[in-house]
């Protein structure tokens, strides 16, 4: 019995210890990125290449680190740029903000996320903050910013 307990024991101080890990690894929610730079907005529309999943309008925010690199190309540690998706509905004439269908996040680690350009990536569904959506530790997202290497893998321009 003792034997068996400290086998359980040790499987869950085991996956304590992943949890953590993947804790320190994971890109947190970008809480307050609403009243960040407002950098571009974009409509896409179906027959786009990006449809699936990125079918909507998007606005773009970053920090203040991330508001310095769009500047210089170059994005220093803590530089976080989110990519807010919302659903569109046409209506009277105008194209109008929907639903929230997701966020993207990016966040600069050059350390930690060094196998994806020194950035992390993540999604989080609707207006969850929990609801993560990469699975892949970045690695898809990452591959279509590779175009963008000139500027650090970004693809959002500054603008006055
Ligand atoms: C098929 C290509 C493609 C994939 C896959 C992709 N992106 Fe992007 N991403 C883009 C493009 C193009 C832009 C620029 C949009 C614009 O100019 O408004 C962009 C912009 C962004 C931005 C704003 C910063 C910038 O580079 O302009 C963030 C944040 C972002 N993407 C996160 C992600 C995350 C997280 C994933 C994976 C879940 C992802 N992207 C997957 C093409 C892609």
């Amino acid at each position: 019995m003792k034997k068996h307990l400290s086998i359980v024991l040790s499987g869950l101080l085991c996956s304590l210890a992943t949890a953590s890990f993947a804790a320190e690894q994971a890109v947190p929610f970008p809480e307050g990125y609403r009243n960040w730079l407002h950098t571009k907005s974009m409509l896409i529309q179906p027959g786009h290449a990006l449809e699936d999943p990125f079918q909507g309008i998007h606005h773009i925010y970053a920090n203040k680190l991330a508001e310095d690199g769009l500047k210089t190309g170059k994005y220093k540690d803590g530089a976080v740029l989110v990519f807010d998706l919302l659903n569109y509905v046409e209506k009277d004439k105008t194209i109008q903000e929907g639903d929230r269908k997701l966020i993207g996040v990016m966040l600069k680690d050059a350390k930690k996320f060094a196998d994806t350009g020194g950035w992390g990536f993540e999604g989080f569904a609707g207006d969850s903050k929990t609801e993560r959506l990469v699975t892949d530790g970045g690695k898809s997202c990452f591959g279509c910013h590779v175009p963008q290497k000139k500027t650090d893998y970004v693809y959002s321009e500054f603008r006055k």
